[in-house]
């Protein structure tokens, strides 16, 4: 156990470049018999999401590892447009296969990510043969071609599809993102009534990171309300939630699920972590994948081990969100964490390069941290009723 355990972190270490595994003997303690989505089978779905390394099964023992934990999967970027379809007519569907196929075989639930991103979209989609902008017809039709072979291929194994990602930003104004100068103001219905003509099962979904922020947050109640005046289908909200320790307030979190949940919608937190290193200064705290700054010693203090009252901190930090998710269990769904293990996470690159985080309930050697006892403690209401 202990050298398959070895070759999986060390594995982990080289494929995706993250953070260096620890030894610590300690850490090698056989795993605890509770697991995620037994504990919260009564309250919500428990997901994770997944790199490529990890679906294609090669870091042994991670997949059965996963679908002892969780119920419902993301791929982490597999089903991204970059990913599946980066150069015209070019399609790569062996990883997304492979998860719908392990899901499908582990009674998981797939979610997929992402149809409508101003992000790892390839340049190639918005523009002509001169790399001028195409008109609103042609990129509709591209959009609509993408979405019957990606969303179309999955027809009917599909859980629920993210189908506009980070279409607002933090002060709730519109983005200025290529779809939208493309395809005019009311685009955010067209391609959700687009992805519902292609899977009608699917239930969709706006995702968005800062959804905790009142200016956004206002805006997507305004948005979400028109759509459902006009009978546009939208089934949920994804609160990304890559928070940290004493970020969000709990008012404003609180605050953001109950704007959310009166919409009558179902309410997720898509791609959670809590990250225990500093946000540098220099930057707005967010998920913008631009964002970018230089390491330096004080920016990356955990690099030997995560200290026990650091791993407390976060241990209470994650006990209160998924306290106040339980507590609205009648319309939260879903809570996905964004990857597996500290080892696997996106914030040891994010949004400094090469930092060693500990942000998720698993650390290196996929054995429970204090956060993870602290979660399991406040599913006890899920089993009553
Ligand atoms: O796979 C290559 C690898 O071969 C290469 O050696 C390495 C060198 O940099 O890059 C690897 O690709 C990286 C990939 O992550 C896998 O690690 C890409 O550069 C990097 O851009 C990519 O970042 C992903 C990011 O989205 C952009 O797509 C993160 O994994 C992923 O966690 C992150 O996820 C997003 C959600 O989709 C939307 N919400 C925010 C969230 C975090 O940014």
């Amino acid at each position: 156990m202990k050298n398959a355990l070895a070759v999986l972190l060390i594995s982990i270490s080289l494929l995706s470049t993250v953070g260096p595994a620890f030894a610590q003997e300690d850490a090698l303690a056989e795993p605890r018999s509770a697991t995620l989505n037994e504990a919260f089978e009564g309250c919500f779905l428990v997901g994770t999401a997944m790199n490529r390394w990890f679906i294609m099964d090669e870091v042994p023992g991670v997949l059965d590892f996963a679908s002892s934990q969780f119920n419902a999967v993301t791929a982490e970027n597999a089903m991204k447009w970059g990913r599946i379809n980066p150069s015209k007519g070019d399609y790569h569907f062996d990883i997304s296969d492979a998860l719908v196929d392990y899901a499908q075989a582990n009674e998981m639930k797939v979610i997929g990510h992402t149809l409508v991103w101003h992000s790892q979209t390839p340049d190639w989609v918005f523009e002509n043969w001169r790399g001028r902008p195409v008109d609103r017809d042609t990129l509709l039709a591209r959009l609509e071609n993408h979405m019957e072979k990606v969303a179309g291929r999955y027809s009917g194994r599909i859980h629920g599809w993210d189908v506009l990602n980070e279409a607002i930003l933090d002060d709730g104004s519109w983005r200025d993102s290529p779809w939208r100068r493309i395809l005019g103001e009311d685009y955010v219905a067209t391609v959700f009534e687009m992805a519902h003509r292609i899977d009608p099962q699917a239930e969709l979904y706006y995702n968005d990171y800062n959804m905790y922020l009142p200016g956004k947050r206002d805006a997507v109640v305004t948005m979400v309300k028109d759509l459902q005046a006009r009978g546009v289908p939208i089934h949920g909200i994804g609160m990304q939630g890559h928070f940290g320790i004493g970020r969000p307030s709990m008012e404003d979190f609180t605050a953001a699920l109950d704007a959310y949940g009166a919409l009558g919608l179902k309410v997720m937190i898509t791609e959670m972590d809590v990250t225990v290193l500093p946000w540098p200064d220099t930057l707005a705290v967010g998920a913008d994948i631009s964002a970018a700054a230089e390491n330096r010693d004080e920016l990356d203090p955990y690099t030997e081990g995560l200290p026990a009252d650091i791993a407390e901190a976060q241990a209470e930090q994650y006990a209160a969100f998924f306290r106040e998710l339980v507590a609205r269990r009648d319309f939260v769904s879903r809570v996905t964490f964004w990857g597996v293990s500290d080892a696997d996470n996106w914030k040891n690159n994010f949004p400094v390069r090469g930092r060693t985080d500990h942000p998720m309930l698993f650390d290196r050697y996929l054995q429970p941290k204090p956060a993870f006892d602290a979660v399991i403690a406040e599913a006890a209401p899920c089993g009553t009723e």
